[in-house]
């Protein structure tokens, strides 16, 4: 089949930046990007493409060539859903809040809601791709409810997750290290997926388009960001053992980094990990191991998440500790919000829970992140349910400038590694902060000797 019209429902983090790539490298294919939300898809739309609702570097240029060519963003879901010959759904899958698997299942209420709609407004036959981070399985149910609601058209499902990492998108989609597409084993199933192929093969070699069956692909996905996320619980592990016993874990990193068969990445001890993906879709392993039998399973890799929450408490009950055990009405400079640098999202940010652990001691907390807005701070507050939404906008000051964050500050805390932290002047923060003036380094990106020729008292993870 040629392929001249995509659709992808879902203008989020993964919608967004994949479907500009796809645009950019396929001029010949028309690509809409639908959402329900009206104001995500004005913001797309913004003449000014500093106002484009998501930051990633290189975006801003890849949006601003396609958009308007062959590069559509819209609210009208029907209209694109019924002229595509490929749908990518891409929309949100929370971990569910509510019922059955609470806290641990991914929500699929959207992801139904979406298969309901393609099957009832599809007049013809459809590849139906599935992007969001889903549960091994859901193919199944997209499949059970197009083939028994839809106008007796034919649709193929597959999976094609995405490993894009945020804060490095573009590069990541431009240069996948691998795109993965699972598909049924029949004839109509294989030629489905040859289909998607060709569309990336307009810019990715050949040789790193993986296909598999539809199983194999949704379970490595999950698998991939458990192995990840595992790592870096593992190196957070090692660096409670490092501060008690006087190792460096960035020596132990390094160190074992150059062990060919472990390699150097995601070895960067930290406040603890964040983003959309890893907690939720370890939850999700563990919740599909635990609904088979399998406990040891699923004890395994809950541990991952056990640890990582250790992390970010033990971080914060230090800080309560080491401003010698009262915070009460401090004044505690955050650095970052966001889950990592170069991206302006906050889901399952460390920042949030270091927060909230500090409000409970009473602490007020200013916090500067050069992408968050206060209300996007707020926001993520009042998701803890933890206390009234008034207190929370009482206990956070938030700044536009880092100078401004941290006068009269008692600590400043870094939670993000974003890379304009490091070339600050400190001896200006120095000066403008009470004494003694601590810094506690979530992310270890700040220099132990100069911090302390400056007169900070430095403390970093796991030295
Ligand atoms: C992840 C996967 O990398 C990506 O392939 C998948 O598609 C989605 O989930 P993302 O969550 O965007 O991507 O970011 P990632 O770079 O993986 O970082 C996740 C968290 O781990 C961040 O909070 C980051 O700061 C933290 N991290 C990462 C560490 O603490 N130490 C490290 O060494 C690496
Ligand atoms: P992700 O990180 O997976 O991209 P986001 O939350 O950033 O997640 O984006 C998902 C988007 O999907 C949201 O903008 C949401 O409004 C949109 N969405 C959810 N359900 C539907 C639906 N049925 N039709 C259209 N858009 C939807």
């Amino acid at each position: 089949m040629k392929i001249t019209k995509i659709c992808c429902i879902g203008a989020g983090y993964v919608g967004g930046p994949t479907m500009a790539v796809i645009a950019q490298k396929c001029p010949h294919i028309q690509v809409k990007v639908v959402d329900l939300n009206a104001e995500r898809i004005a913001a797309w739309n913004d003449e000014d493409l500093n106002n484009i609702p998501i930051y990633e570097p290189g975006l801003d240029a890849i949006v601003g060539e396609a958009r308007g060519r062959n590069l559509f963003f819209s609210t009208e879901v029907e209209k694109a859903i019924d002229e595509a010959q490929i749908i990518f759904i891409s929309v949100n899958t929370p971990t569910k809040t509510y019922g059955k698997g609470k806290g641990m299942a991914a929500d699929l209420k959207y992801i139904e809601l979406c298969a309901r709609q393609i099957a009832k407004i599809a007049k013809d036959d459809k590849i139906v791709v599935e992007k969001s981070t889903l549960p091994v399985r859901t193919a199944e149910a997209i499949k059970s409810i197009l083939d028994n609601t839809g106008n007796g058209v034919q649709f193929q499902i597959l999976s094609n997750p995405e490993f894009l990492a945020e804060g490095t998108a573009v590069s990541d989609l431009l240069n996948p290290d691998r795109i993965l597409i699972g598909g049924d084993t029949t004839a109509e199933g294989q030629e489905a997926i040859q289909t998607l192929v060709d569309v990336y093969a307009n810019w990715v070699p050949t040789d790193k388009i993986l296909t598999t069956n539809v199983w194999s692909s949704e379970l490595s996905k999950l698998t991939a960001n458990a192995f990840l996320a595992q790592r870096i619980s593992s190196i957070n592990a090692m660096s409670e053992l490092c501060e008690k016993t006087g190792a460096d874990v960035n020596e132990v990193a390094k160190a074992i980094g150059m062990d060919s068969r472990i390699g150097p990445k995601f070895l960067k001890a930290s406040v603890g990990f964040g983003g959309s993906c890893f907690q939720k879709d370890i939850l999700n392993l563990v919740y599909i191991a635990k609904s088979y039998g399998l406990n040891e399973v699923a004890d395994y890799w809950e541990q991952v998440i056990i640890m990582n929450d250790h992390q970010k408490r033990r971080f914060s009950s230090n800080i309560v500790q080491t401003l010698y055990n009262t915070v009460s009405d401090k004044k505690i400079t955050f650095l970052g919000w966001a889950f990592k640098k170069d991206t302006n999202d906050t889901r399952e940010s460390a920042a949030i829970y270091v927060a909230d652990d500090l409000i409970n001691e009473n602490a007020k907390i200013a916090v500067y992140d050069p992408k968050v807005s206060r209300k996007k701070i707020l926001a993520d507050l009042d998701y803890l349910e933890s206390r009234k939404a008034e207190d929370n906008a009482n206990a956070i000051l938030s700044f536009e400038d880092p100078y401004e964050a941290s006068k009269g500050a008692h600590a400043i805390a870094v939670l993000t590694e974003w890379d304009e932290f490091v070339q600050y002047d400190w001896q200006r923060i120095y000066d403008s902060m009470q004494k003694p003036a601590f810094v506690f380094d979530g992310r270890n990106i700040l220099n132990r000797a100069e911090m302390e020729s400056i007169g900070f008292v430095y403390q970093a993870i796991g030295s």
